[in-house]
């Protein structure tokens, strides 16, 4: 089974901002991916004190920036001068955290320019505000770039025809996003099997479900396809287990290991279509 309209993601989206082999979430860590040859990006974002989305993938900030705060607890000028890096090694010391328009902005100067995933990540209570916060600042700045870029009339395949994808676990934050900007294309996140999926993807207008990986069978991506839903999974770092995928028909994967599925690795026959 294969999906009845051109999915137009490549088959590899680093994780985190390619975020192993770099600090999590960091303009560095999606630099390290362009130039291992990844073209697609999935982001955490979350909202600072005011509302400023944000990457970030913790509701704490200690894990990554060791402040012992809430990661809806500062305003974007503080969390812009904490230090995101040294946590991962000293070699990154001082990495910011960057806010999803500045990500946007830097994806757009890649060359070629890179795709992005942004993931709603909402801090408890959040899900409708922060939906609504990251549709609205992707619509923003999509319109800005696309604007700036019109005279250079960007081939049909060119990214810059292709928007931000916006996931969530969160069905309040899909269905503000939704609200928000109902252009932007959505997918539902699954850490497992959930009787509801089609429907609730289906009612929240989405493309796509976007599984973790023991969630899929072959039978629950046929289902997906049928339904006209793209099938995406997280996070595939085996090189076996994305090759039982990609016979199921899944068209994307989402990996930590930017090393084993880089253009340049051995893995390189997997990553044929793209990513
Ligand atoms: O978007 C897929 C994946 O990122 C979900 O898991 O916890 O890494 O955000 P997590
Ligand atoms: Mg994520």
């Amino acid at each position: 089974m294969t999906l009845d309209r051109p999915w137009p993601y490549p088959q590899w989206i680093a994780h985190r901002g390619a975020g192993l082999s770099a600090p999590e979430n960091t303009l560095k860590a999606i630099q390290m991916g362009v130039t291992m040859g990844f073209r697609m990006f999935e982001c955490d974002v979350r909202l600072s004190k005011e509302g400023v989305p944000y990457l970030m993938h913790d509701d704490l900030l200690l894990r990554t920036t060791g402040q012992p705060h809430a990661s809806n607890a500062l305003t974007w000028p503080e969390l812009q001068r904490l230090d995101a890096g040294s946590w991962h090694s000293s070699a990154f010391s001082d990495t910011p955290i960057p806010s999803l328009a500045q990500v946007m902005e830097f994806c757009t100067q890649s060359q070629p320019e890179a795709l992005v995933n942004f993931e709603i990540k909402p801090n408890l209570g959040e899900s409708a505000s922060t939906g609504r916060a990251v549709a609205n600042a992707v619509q923003a700045h999509w319109r800005a770039q696309t604007d700036r870029h019109r005279q250079d009339q960007p081939p049909e395949d060119h990214p810059l025809r292709t928007h931000p994808l916006l996931s969530s676990f969160d069905l309040k934050a899909l269905s503000a996003a939704q609200d928000a900007a109902p252009e932007l294309p959505r997918a539902l996140l699954l850490a497992q099997a959930d009787p509801n999926w089609i429907v609730n993807a289906q009612n929240l207008g989405c493309c796509a479900i976007v599984g973790h990986s023991s969630m899929w069978t072959k039978l629950r991506a046929h289902e997906a396809l049928q339904a006209g839903l793209a099938c995406v999974s997280y996070t595939v770092n085996e090189p076996e287990v994305a090759q039982q995928l990609m016979d199921w028909g899944i068209q994307s994967l989402i990996t930590d290991r930017m090393d084993v599925f880089s253009r340049n690795s051995a893995h390189q026959p997997l990553n044929a279509s793209g990513g």
